[in-house]
């Protein structure tokens, strides 16, 4: 244990980083995404995943990279498309890579985190009307059933969904995403759709043979929404809106089998009730949010980051304390374990980075400390890799990729986060270097560890 130490996380903690198969793998090309990309102007500078950064085939030198900087989980996804190339059709050498990835995890002493769906739909299913016909649940649930089969031994932590909010915002009322379509009525559909094929997920690999010990929740991106101006009740509801409607409406259902408003008439999912082990939460920023009569596609909601903020490449405020308060909220809320399946930050020159990591670190112990029963944290993300509609243009990776010759650099704060895993803590010296503000709480908390407090 180092002499520096200013705070120790509990024994058990899962260290590592979050990644997405079409983010990554390469060849995805069965995908409604890789299509879409295929189309000009879809896709930032013309950007097209292609090749990614070909995790597909290099996962053994990637993971015994991450293995090597201490890393002692890693969260990625299993590509739908690729498991089931048409419906009903199982691809078994699909099913073997896949298990293969798992393998070569647990040989490097890397605890899985699996998460079913991560945006990307089998083109099969897109073409049978997506997510918004209610036939993908009993698609969705033979391909959980198949996990559940193939990996239950190997893997213990389950999302179903990732984002599914996200999912819902940007590909059907932004219409940014594909399928591209503007339409809120259609985005409720789908996610209710998304709610209830999670719930036939969650019972799928809770009975697979490994199932007693399955732990089987959904990686939730969450935002902090602020009134613009406080004073003005118009904003204050319109900040209230998202976080009703974003933040809490698919983890409620999941809680309670219940939906409503916001965003619709109190229905029940009655299935949905008491589907979620733990929850994952997926923080990058807080948003200020003013009410815009204008903005009628993005519901009446103007967002915005904070002017005079530190803001990351993607214009995103970074806001560590927003970590502890949603944590928070969760644990007050629903009572589950938490991971933090997804944090960071677009930061090509690894300009913010060290500070970003840090500070949120820090947050993440204060929620520790004021109660949340905290079990991993998984960066956002290992490596450069393909950002949606952004292409290549956003650097989240603690290792740089070059995408031209595939080399792989670890950045500074790769280093960082690699002696923070080994320490299973924070330092007073970097706590002093990026985040002053929190070093009160750790001198005056019962959990610091006094070992140089000066
Ligand atoms: C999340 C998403 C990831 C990644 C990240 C960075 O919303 O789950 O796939 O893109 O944002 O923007």
């Amino acid at each position: 244990m180092s002499e520096d130490l200013a705070y120790r996380f509990p024994k058990s903690f899962l260290w590592g980083t979050a990644t997405a198969a079409h983010q990554v793998e390469g060849g995805n090309s069965n995908n409604d995404w890789w299509e879409w990309e295929q189309q000009p102007g879809k896709i930032k500078n013309g950007d097209r995943s292609g090749d990614a950064c070909e995790h597909f085939t290099r996962y053994p030198q990637d993971f015994e990279m991450l293995a090597h900087m201490g890393h002692n989980a890693h969260r990625l996804s299993i590509e739908w498309s690729r498991v089931f190339p048409e419906r009903g059709v199982v691809d078994a050498a699909a099913v073997a890579h896949y298990r293969d990835v798992l393998e070569t995890l647990d040989r490097n002493g890397m605890t899985p985190l699996v998460t079913l769906h991560h945006f990307t739909n089998p083109l099969w299913l897109t073409r049978g009307g997506g997510w918004e016909n209610e036939a993908a649940i009993e698609d969705f649930r033979q391909f959980a059933e198949l996990c559940a089969t193939e990996y239950g031994d190997l893997v213990q932590t389950w999302a179903t969904f990732n984002e599914p909010n996200v999912y819902a915002y940007h590909s059907y009322v932004l219409g940014l995403w594909p399928p591209e379509r503007r339409d809120f009525g259609l985005a409720v559909k789908v996610m209710r759709n998304m709610i209830r094929a999670h719930a036939v997920a969650y019972r799928e690999l809770k009975a697979g043979p490994h199932g007693a010990s399955a732990m089987v929740g959904i990686a939730q991106h969450m935002r902090i929404f602020e009134a613009w101006r406080h004073w003005l009740p118009l904003d204050r509801v319109a900040a209230a809106l998202p976080d009703a409607g974003f933040n809490h409406w698919i983890l409620g259902a999941c809680t309670d089998g219940r939906t409503g408003p916001p965003l619709g008439f109190p229905q029940r999912i009655s299935e949905a009730a008491g589907t979620l082990d733990w929850i994952g939460l997926n923080y990058y920023s807080r948003d200020m949010v003013a009410f815009d009569p204008t903005a009628a596609r993005k519901l009446f909601l103007r967002t915005f980051a904070r002017p005079g903020s530190r803001i990351s490449d993607f214009a995103m405020e970074i806001y560590p304390q927003g970590l502890h308060d949603l944590l928070v909220s969760l644990t007050q809320r629903y009572g589950k374990p938490v991971h933090i399946t997804e944090n960071g930050v677009a930061d090509a020159a690894d300009a913010l980075r060290p500070q970003a990591l840090v500070s949120h670190l820090a947050e993440t112990a204060r929620a520790i400390g004021d109660g949340v029963d905290l079990r991993g944290y998984f960066h956002w993300s290992s490596m450069d890799n393909f950002e949606w509609a952004e292409g290549f243009s956003m650097r989240f990776g603690l290792v740089e990729v070059d995408f031209e010759t595939q080399k792989r650099t670890p950045r500074p704060s790769a280093l960082l986060y690699s002696r923070l895993i080994r320490e299973n803590g924070l330092l007073w010296s970097d706590l002093r270097k990026y985040y002053p503000p929190a070093l009160d709480y750790f001198e005056a908390s019962s959990e610091v560890r006094r070992s140089s407090p000066a």
